[in-house]
Parts: C-alpha cells; structure tokens; sequence
C-alpha cells in the first residue's frame, strides 16, 4: 500500500489538535486518502510540556531540520506562528519540495505572492484553509464551490475575539476595557489582544479572501481599518433604539472593473440578520455570487479542534492530489492578476453612516449639523440623548446619515478636528442595510 509521512512543525495549540486527529482516526484519514498516512515527525521549541496526547516514541524533536532533511517526509505542516521564522523554514520547505499546509494567516496576507512563486517554481503546493474563519471552510468554498460565479461581495466577521467582546458589551451593558479583561479571563483574548481588538487579525484575512474571491493582491497594512477599542455602551443603546446591533466586519466588495472596496470596523448590523445573530467567539461569513445569490457560512472561527479539522482536511487534499490541481487552476498571486485591482477611492464608496460626536461646547453642535449638511452629508435622523449618556462636560450626541461617500465624509469630519469644534475623535460606523 502506498504510504506518506507527514512532518509537523509547531505543537502549540492546533498543532496538537492535528496530531491527536492524524494520531487518533490514521485508519480513516489514511482510508480517505487511499493509502497509509503517518505522522512521522514532530518539531517544536519545547518537547517536555505535557499535552495529553499519546504520542510515539521518538517522534518529537527540537530540530525542524529533521524535518527538512528527511526525504520520506513529503507533506509539512507549519503550525508556528509569527513571520519570519515561519517564512525562512516555509521557504526551505518548499526548496527542498515539501507540500505544505499552514494556518498562518499573517504569513500569508504578508508574504503571498514569494510563497506562492516558490511554491510554483518548486512544483509543490500550499494549502491554508484554516487561515481564515478556523473550522469554517471558506476557502475551498470561495475557489472551488463557488468558481462558477463572479463573486460581487462578501461581509464576514472574522475575529472571534472581537465577536466575543462586542456581543457581551451587547448583553451586559458592560463597558469596553471590563469586557476584554473578562474575555482574556476566559480565554478568549490574548494577553496582549492588540492584533484582534486593533481590526488587524480581520484585515489580513478578509485580503487573504479577497485575493481568492477577486485576485486582488492587497497590501492589508493599507486598508481602512477600524479597531472595537473606541466602541461604547451608549452606541449599542443608539444602535439598539434603531433596530441594530454592532459587529466588528470585514467587508470586500466590487466597486468598479478593477477596483475592490475593503474596510474593516465595527459596522452597525440590523438585529435578526444572520450577521447580527453571530454571538460570542464564532465567526460568520456573507457571500454573494452572482449565480447562487447570497450564502451565509457559519461556525467556530478559532480553537483546536476546529482548526484543526481545517488543517487535517488540507492535508488529506493534499495527499490525495485534490490541493495540487486546485493550487496550479487558481494560481493565486500570479504576474499576470498581481496589481491590476487596486482600491477603490473613497469617494467611490457610498454608504450611511452612524457618527458620534463630541462637540466642543453646546453651541458647536449646531455649528457641527451645519458644517455635516453644508458638506453634503445629509443627517438623515439625529438620535436623542441618552439618559446617562450625556453630562454636562462630555455631552456626546449621535446622527444617521443619508448615503455619503466614505471620502466626503472623511474630509468634513477632518475639517471638524481642524475647525476645533470637536473633544474627541468622531466615533464613525458604516450601517449596513
Ligand atoms: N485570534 C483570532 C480570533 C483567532 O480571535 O478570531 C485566530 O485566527
């Protein structure tokens, strides 16, 4: 019977999932690849923490090069994250004409287009399901599922943490800082949350989709992005009091021919919405293709297991050949996509906003309405105080646009800084219908 050794590198959290899968079910992972299928090394920085797995003698090592060297080894899994130790081994991985598979979501919105050139120029391939929305199989949906449809936009949450937070404050009525010490208590947020709760973790992956869905290679330090750091009590009460709730989303859509709009911030969701019913740490993820209409994929976007059914799921592709016909077909971060779809200009993004403003005096809000509507931003309906939310020295109050370009409404809410008629930054959230 055939037979392929797999190299792990990384046993942190999902690399342990993946190990007690490919240790745990090796009967029905190697009777769906049709051959034997053997986790035959593993790598790690600490070999001695006990994490419950009944792992064969010997297997560990400190020494990814074991891996590397070994060339009964056709098929890495690279579970470390960070950049640029993960880039240096996954590139001599794939030099030395190794398959890989990987969660490293960074990596990949970071360094796609060298990976995916090496991978090309090796004759291997590079798998990342669960790079994006963990156990959710977004990718193989959007690149294989869905290739008879010209895909016009997708709306995700993609941050389990962020969802966490955002759906307690919700709930609670708590306020932003108690809220994330509650979600690293349990678990959830990371000591230091600054990728999660800054939007950054959701920007690289909605770049990572938006580079399977529109070939778009995106630099993701570019774009609009917006944390859940400056989100308070008084604007789940203002989104509450006009049917919505708030959610930190990832949005890619079509603007023009080649231009792709990409923003990620907290949005105000209409409650009943699948959107608005993602809860806690899962993630939910919007599509819309111009055949199938709109889809809605739903389930835990992080943690072990889910993760890692994503990962083991792109290693019995890849040994079954089903990654390598998929990765040479969609030829990802290929010369010839590569810059032709930028970003869409500001002022080609349309969309109705709630702002919250801190005017500077009583009498700068009627000079802010002014300013707003002199300026072409319509204010479609001003929402009342709420009690408590406004005292005397902070006396905050909320709007709803009408439909505005993201540019027109960036420079006048820039011009309101300059004019010194503001507290605080303006608190801006895109309302999606
Ligand atoms: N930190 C991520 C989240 C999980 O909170 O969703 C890994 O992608």
């Amino acid at each position: 019977m055939k037979h392929t050794k797999i190299g792990l590198v990384g046993l942190g959290t999902v690399g342990t999932g993946v190990a007690r899968i490919l240790l745990e079910n090796r009967a029905r992972i190697s009777r769906a690849c049709g051959q034997d299928v053997q986790l035959a090394r593993i790598a790690d920085v600490d070999i001695t923490r006990e994490r419950n797995l009944n792992l064969p003698e010997g297997i560990l090592t400190t020494n990814y090069e074991e891996i590397l060297n070994d060339p009964e080894i056709s098929v890495v899994v690279q579970l470390i994250g960070g950049l640029d130790v993960e880039r240096k081994i996954m590139l001599q991985m794939l030099e030395a004409g190794k398959n890989i598979v990987t969660a490293n979501k960074a990596l990949i919105a970071t360094c796609g287009k060298e990976i995916f050139d090496t991978a090309r120029k090796c004759k291997c391939s590079v798998a990342f399901e669960a790079a994006v929305g963990g156990g959710i199989p977004i990718i193989a949906a959007i690149s294989e599922s869905l290739a008879a449809n010209e895909i016009c936009s997708i709306e995700a949450i993609l941050n389990g943490t962020c969802n966490f937070i955002l759906s307690s404050m919700e709930k609670t009525g708590g306020d932003y800082s108690t809220t994330l010490s509650q979600a690293q208590k349990l678990g959830y947020a990371e000591a230091n949350p600054a990728m999660d709760v800054e939007g950054k973790d959701a920007t690289q992956k909605i770049c990572i989709l938006s580079q399977i869905a529109f070939g778009a290679d995106l630099d993701w330090t570019h774009v609009s992005r917006q944390g859940v750091e400056s989100v308070r009590g008084e604007d789940f009460q203002y989104a509450k009091s006009q049917g919505y709730t708030i959610r930190l989303i990832a949005s890619a859509k079509r603007v023009l021919e080649n231009s792709l709009e990409v923003c990620v911030g907290p949005c105000w969701v209409r409650q009943g919405t699948q959107l608005a019913e993602v809860d806690g740490a899962f993630n939910g993820v919007s599509v819309v293709g111009d055949a199938v209409g709109h889809l809605f994929f739903y389930g835990q976007g992080a943690g072990e297991m889910p993760t890692a059914s994503a990962v083991v799921a792109d290693i019995i592709d890849t040994i079954c050949g089903r990654t390598a016909i998929t990765f040479n077909t969609l030829n990802l971060w290929n010369d010839e996509t590569c810059g032709k779809i930028s970003f869409a200009s500001p002022d080609n993004i349309k969309g109705e906003f709630y702002l919250r403003l801190v005017p500077k005096n009583a009498e700068s809000q009627e000079e802010i309405i002014r300013i707003l509507e002199e300026n072409e931003v319509l204010v479609a309906v001003t929402l009342p105080n709420l009690a408590g939310g406004t005292v005397p020295e902070n006396p905050a109050f909320a709007i709803l646009t009408n439909e505005t370009s993201e540019g027109t409404l960036c420079s006048v809410l820039n011009s309101l800084e300059q004019k010194n008629l503001l507290q605080q930054k303006p608190v801006k959230m895109r309302v999606l219908r």
